[in-house]
C-alpha cells in the first residue's frame, strides 16, 4: 500500500513465509518495496530509522512483557516526530477466540515515555474467519 503511493517502503516480519508473500505480491502489482524477516522486538539491533511505522495485527500477539519491549524497540527506531499508525484486536470484540483483547487504557499506558497519543478510535480489522471482521481499536502515536 506504501509503496503503491509513491513511498519508500519496507516491511518486516518474522515469518519468513510472510515474507515471501509479501515480496510475490510486490512483484506481481510492479511495486518496488524491501521486505526483510526481522523481530519487532529487536529493531534496535539496526541503524535503520522510520518516520512512520504501520501495524496491522502485530501489537495484539504480545504478551505484557513483550509488548514494553516492542515499546522500547519501536522508541529506537522511529524518528523524531515520527509517527506509528496500529490496528489491533479490541477488549470491544466479544468471545476469548482468537487474538488477545486490548483495552484502550493498555495502549495509553504503554505509550508513555517518548510518545504522545493523537488519537484511539473505535475501528474494524478483517479476519479471515468473518466477512464482517472484528473490532479493533486504531490508534495513531507521535514520537514526542
Ligand atoms: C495477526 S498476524 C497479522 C498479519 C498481517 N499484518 C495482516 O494484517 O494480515 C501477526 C503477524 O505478526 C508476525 N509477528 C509476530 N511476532 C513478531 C515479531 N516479534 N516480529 C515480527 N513479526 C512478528 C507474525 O508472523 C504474523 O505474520
Amino acid at each position: 500500500m506504501a509503496a503503491k503511493l509513491g513511498l519508500d517502503a519496507t516491511g518486516i516480519d518474522f515469518s519468513p513465509r510472510a515474507i515471501r508473500l509479501a515480496e510475490q505480491k510486490a512483484q506481481e502489482r510492479g511495486l518496488d518495496a524491501r521486505f526483510f524477516v526481522a523481530d519487532a522486538l529487536e529493531l534496535e539491533s539496526s541503524s535503520d530509522k522510520y518516520d512512520t511505522v504501520l501495524d496491522c495485527g502485530l501489537f495484539h500477539v504480545f504478551d505484557d512483557r513483550d509488548r514494553a519491549r516492542f515499546v522500547k524497540s519501536l522508541t529506537a527506531t522511529v524518528e523524531a516526530d515520527g509517527r506509528y499508525f496500529m490496528l489491533c484486536f479490541s477488549d470491544q470484540q466479544p468471545g476469548d477466540w482468537g487474538p488477545r483483547r486490548v483495552s484502550r487504557a493498555e495502549i495509553q499506558s504503554s505509550f508513555t515515555d517518548g510518545w504522545r497519543i493523537d488519537s484511539i478510535e473505535k475501528s474494524l480489522i478483517e479476519i479471515t474467519i468473518d466477512p464482517e471482521g472484528a473490532c479493533a481499536w486504531l490508534a495513531v502515536i507521535a514520537r514526542s
